[in-house]
Parts: structure tokens; C-alpha cells; sequence
């Protein structure tokens, strides 16, 4: 389980690059300023489980954000290929629904102590509304949102993976326990780019959130520790 021991422990960096040279070496001078690195499906696609291996073998907890979203068996199967890479936490679409999430929180069991947190992605928060209801999902995301994270938790899933927007209503219907990862997060003094919805470290931890999934404010700053070191700074202060 990873454990928050100090304030920069919160923060998983994401490490989306296709160099694995880079990627460790930025997650090996940020050790000790973050809690632990994401690597997502960039980095997966480019260096494999073997880069997943060598940022782990560095003793850095790994968020292995590949969000599966199969049949039951599948994804169960992914989650034990996986289990021997130790990572912290894993993620599935929800929208797979219960006895998919069910099938994976199942097969992370197996991990034992160590065993890696599984966590649901409710809508993707790239998805308007109306991009909702042209799936078939008519109402408010927040609603779909809440009920995916309901289900998440009702068949063994530790978490969800949300936006810093939705956790008043995720800890309203999930408990304190759930735990919340949230991206789009950006510090005061960083660049917004794409992402719209966004708010400070300090703002989303205030808010509730778990763990923060920080990018670019780190990995694109020129001195990323520095970065780091700033965002670590804010959240003992908040
Ligand atoms: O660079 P930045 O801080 O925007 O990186 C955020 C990370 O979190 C990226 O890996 C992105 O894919 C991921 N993410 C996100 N928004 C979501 C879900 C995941 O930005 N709703």
C-alpha cells in the first residue's frame, strides 16, 4: 500500500514520453520530491513492462495507467501479467461493468500485501455532456460519474480516477475511505495548455483528493525537481 508520509507523496508524476532513458532518469532525480510516476500508455507502447521494471527497480511506487476495458477474463488475465512489475496502482474502465471490475479486483487480490490499488475511470473528462448522450448515456456526466464510481466500489475497485470537480460528489457518494487520484491538476505559477478545468495542487488536495497526477508543471519545467520541490512546498504549506 502506498502510504502518504508527507505532503509530496500525494503527487504521481506523469511520465508521458517514448524515451525510457529520459523517463527514468527524470523519475530517479524526482525520487523523494513525489510519491511516485505514472506511466501511462505512451511509455508503455514505447519500452513495454521492461520500462515499467526498470522506473520500479528504483524503488518509485508506479501508477500503470492503461485503463483495460475487456471481458472479464481478459482483463483479469492483464492484471496478473502484471502483478510481477509490483505496481502501486492499476487502472480499468468502469464502463466494463461489475463483473469485469469484479474479475480485476479479484486478480489484484492476488498480489498479496503488496498487491497493486485498483482504480476505475468513470467518464473520460474529455467527453462533453452531449459526446455522452451520443454514446447512449443520456443526463449529466456527474451522474454517470457517480454511478460508475458506485459500481467500481460495489465490485471491489480501492479508487477512482477523477476530476478535481467531481469529489465533493465522489466523497459524498463513496466515503472517505475510496481513494481519489485526480489529474488536471495545475499549480498557480504553471502553464494551463490543454486541460481547462483546473486547479491548484493544494486547491484539489484541500478539496479531498488522495493523490494528484501532475505532468507537464513538472517534467516540462526547466529544473523539474524545482517544480517539484514547489508543488511539495505548497501542499505542506495548504
Ligand atoms: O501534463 P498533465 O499534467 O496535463 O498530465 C496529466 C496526465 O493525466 C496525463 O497523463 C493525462 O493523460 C492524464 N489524465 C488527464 N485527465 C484525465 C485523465 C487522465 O489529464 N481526466
Amino acid at each position: 500500500m502506498h502510504e502518504i508520509r508527507k505532503p509530496g507523496d500525494r503527487v504521481f508524476v506523469a511520465l508521458d514520453m517514448q524515451d525510457v532513458e529520459r523517463a527514468a532518469s527524470l523519475a530517479l532525480r524526482l525520487q523523494g520530491h513525489v510519491g511516485g510516476v505514472k506511466v501511462g500508455k505512451e511509455l508503455f507502447m514505447a519500452g513495454g513492462p521492461a520500462a515499467v521494471g526498470r522506473i520500479a527497480a528504483l524503488g518509485m511506487p508506479v501508477f500503470l495507467d492503461l485503463k483495460w476495458h475487456d471481458i472479464p477474463n481478459t482483463v483479469a488475465s492483464a492484471v496478473r501479467a502484471a502483478l510481477p512489475l509490483k505496481p502501486a496502482f492499476v487502472n480499468i474502465h468502469a464502463a466494463g461493468g461489475g463483473s469485469m471490475i469484479r474479475a480485476a479486483a479479484q486478480a489484484a487480490l492476488e498480489g498479496g500485501e503488496d498487491r497493486p490499488r485498483l482504480l476505475a475511470v468513470t467518464v473520460l473528462t474529455s467527453l462533453s455532456q452531449e459526446d455522452l448522450a451520443d454514446t447512449g448515456v443520456p443526463g449529466a456526466v456527474e451522474d454517470q460519474v457517480v454511478r460508475l464510481a458506485r459500481l467500481a466500489q460495489a465490485n471491489g475497485a480501492d479508487g477512482v480516477v477523477c476530476s478535481a470537480h467531481e469529489i465533493a460528489a465522489l466523497r459524498a457518494a463513496c466515503g472517505g475511505q475510496f481513494t481519489l487520484m485526480v489529474p488536471g491538476i495545475r499549480p498557480a505559477w504553471a502553464i494551463p495548455g490543454d486541460q481547462k478545468r483546473v486547479m491548484t495542487p493544494a486547491e484539489a488536495v484541500a478539496a479531498g483528493a488522495d493523490y494528484l497526477v501532475i505532468g507537464r508543471p513538472i517534467t516540462g519545467a526547466e529544473n523539474p525537481v524545482a517544480a517539484a520541490r514547489r508543488v511539495e512546498d505548497e501542499l505542506a504549506a495548504g
